[in-house]
């Protein structure tokens, strides 16, 4: 099956008004040279932002976390409809940076992948290694563990409204990218994975790359046979570097 490569941005907490509406300007005059589709996931405060500049355009937008509730006495948390009022496309969960300074487990991950797919959205879908754990030779136990509790929540019917994103955390904003056959070794695991349970939500996934992809490795990453694009951080800030990897796709 053909799938349709997808290059998102993830913002983290970096951005101003001024600075973002530079940043989207140029995106949105850059968009046609893309070959993948984009998105950008921004901070929350800067979402109404986002669908003003965006509107219109082929560049989607959406959020980096969301809650697990529907509502309700959540200080702090913002719900998947808020998020669909919005007019958001993707929400992100389980970043490693959720995981390890929020203390998100595999099966909070999924209730939020969850929640966000019962509202429309399209939850991506962060899973990947610490440099420990690669070097304790067991990768792919940590991520077949993440994917496994994901997958017993939402089923094959939700991965097919899903978006998975392989995140080694040695290379997220490191510099280090894992090399084009390290990360196709994992998203083939991914989608064999899912593949036991369903093959024609597994042909159909996209399963994008995340990890320092920058201009120079995202052509060779995204060419990769199970590559269906990337969750860009860094590179995602400087219009030209993110427009440079769409284009690669
Ligand atoms: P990076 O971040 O591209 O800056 O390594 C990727 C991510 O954390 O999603």
């Amino acid at each position: 099956m053909a799938r349709t490569k997808l290059v998102a941005g993830n913002w983290k907490m970096h951005g101003d008004i001024a600075a973002n509406q530079t940043l989207l300007n140029a995106l949105k005059a850059g968009a046609a040279g893309s070959r993948a589709a984009m998105a950008v996931c921004v901070p929350f405060p800067y979402l109404a932002q986002a669908r003003s500049a965006l509107a219109g355009t082929p560049i989607a937008w959406g959020a980096q976390d969301v809650s697990r509730h529907a509502q309700g006495a959540y200080t702090g948390e913002v719900s998947a409809t808020m998020l669909k009022d919005f007019e958001c496309r993707y929400a992100i969960v389980g970043h490693s940076e959720r995981r390890a300074y929020h203390g998100e487990t595999d099966e909070l991950v999924a209730a939020k992948a969850d929640a966000a797919i019962k509202s429309g959205l399209i939850p991506i879908i962060c899973v990947g290694e610490t440099l420990a754990e690669r070097e304790g030779n067991i990768t792919a136990a940590v991520v077949t563990r993440q994917l496994d509790a994901v997958v017993s929540c939402i089923g094959a019917a939700g991965l097919a409204k899903s978006v998975v994103a392989y995140e080694p955390v040695w290379a997220i904003g490191t510099g280090k990218t894992a090399s084009p056959e390290q990360a196709q070794e994992v998203h083939a695991l991914i989608r064999a994975r899912v593949a036991a349970v369903d093959a024609h939500v597994a042909a159909g996934l996209q399963i994008l790359y995340g990890g320092s992809m920058k201009p120079s490795n995202a052509r060779e990453l995204m060419a990769q046979p199970d590559i269906d694009g990337g969750l860009i951080g860094g590179a995602a800030l400087v219009a030209a570097d993110f427009l440079a990897i769409g284009a690669a796709a």
